[in-house]
């Protein structure tokens, strides 16, 4: 596979290791430093864009690589209120691309015990539920993606809450996420009921950088030849 690279920090140098090792080729790599080399011109060398930025460039970068018809996967955070806008331009384009706020296949099977935790836990107002998320401090996004889509399953079933926060709850509709920053952390998300009798916990730790990068390789080479707008619930199947 032919990959561009958009977005060379922590993320995009530990995808280019991996997907080197896997036989790839980085035909591509863009940074804030080399803006001019991003063009359509050297988009169509390549078979798929796999983008790790910053919130403030995600969206304009997604965009270029649809409008060139390269398919996109991207895990930036921090820029999810023009996701619809976004997804918008992929079925207009006819291109394809996936969004994940974490591509690592644990946090994946995570979500799915979360939604269905939750589903249970509906027809139980006993439990309290809170998420706790803890990240190294150049994380700039707060709470992370990946705190927001276990929240977002967690709103959608259970019926006593109405909406997150990003501090303790001071009324019981609120879902409390606590964010701390901490060095060096890549990763918890810990999900926890709590009622007078006893507590249940579910539980992520991320040990490496290597899962979320294994799983962007992964969604990578899914999505090639493909047309639409996907998760990687496509990619995984379930
Ligand atoms: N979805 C996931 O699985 C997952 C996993 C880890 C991190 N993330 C997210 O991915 C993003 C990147 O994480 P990171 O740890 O690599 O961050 P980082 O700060 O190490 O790297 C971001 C890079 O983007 C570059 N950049 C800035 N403006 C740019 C532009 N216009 N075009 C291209 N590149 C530009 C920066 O110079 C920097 O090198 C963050 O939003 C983070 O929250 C997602």
């Amino acid at each position: 596979m032919k990959i561009a690279l958009i977005g060379y920090g922590k993320m995009g140098k530990t995808i280019e290791h991996l997907a080197k090792t896997k036989g790839h080729d980085i035909v591509l790599i863009i940074d804030k430093d080399n803006l001019q080399d991003f063009t359509k011109e050297n988009l169509q060398k390549v078979d798929v864009a796999i983008e790790f930025s910053q919130p403030e460039s995600a969206f304009e970068n997604i965009k270029k690589c649809l409008e060139a018809k390269v398919p996109v996967i991207t895990g930036t955070t921090g820029w999810l209120d023009k996701l619809s806008e976004a997804r918008q331009i992929c079925e207009q384009t006819g291109s394809a691309m996936i969004q994940a706020t974490n591509f690592s296949i644990g946090v994946n099977i995570f979500f799915a015990l979360n939604h269905y935790l939750a589903k249970m836990m509906n027809a139980q107002p006993q439990y309290e539920v809170k998420i706790e998320e803890i990240h190294h401090t150049q994380k700039l996004d707060k709470p992370s993606g990946t705190a927001i889509s276990l929240a977002k399953d967690i709103l959608n079933e259970i019926e006593r809450k109405t909406n997150w926060v990003n501090h303790e709850n001071s009324n019981p509709e609120e879902l409390a996420i606590i964010s701390k920053r901490i060095d060096p952390a890549p990763g918890t998300h810990e999900v926890t009921y709590q009622s007078e009798i006893d507590t249940i916990k579910i539980n992520h730790e991320a040990h490496s950088r290597e899962g979320f990068a294994l799983g962007a390789i992964a969604a990578a080479a899914w999505i090639v030849g493909k047309r639409g707008f996907f998760t990687m619930q496509d990619v995984l199947g379930f």
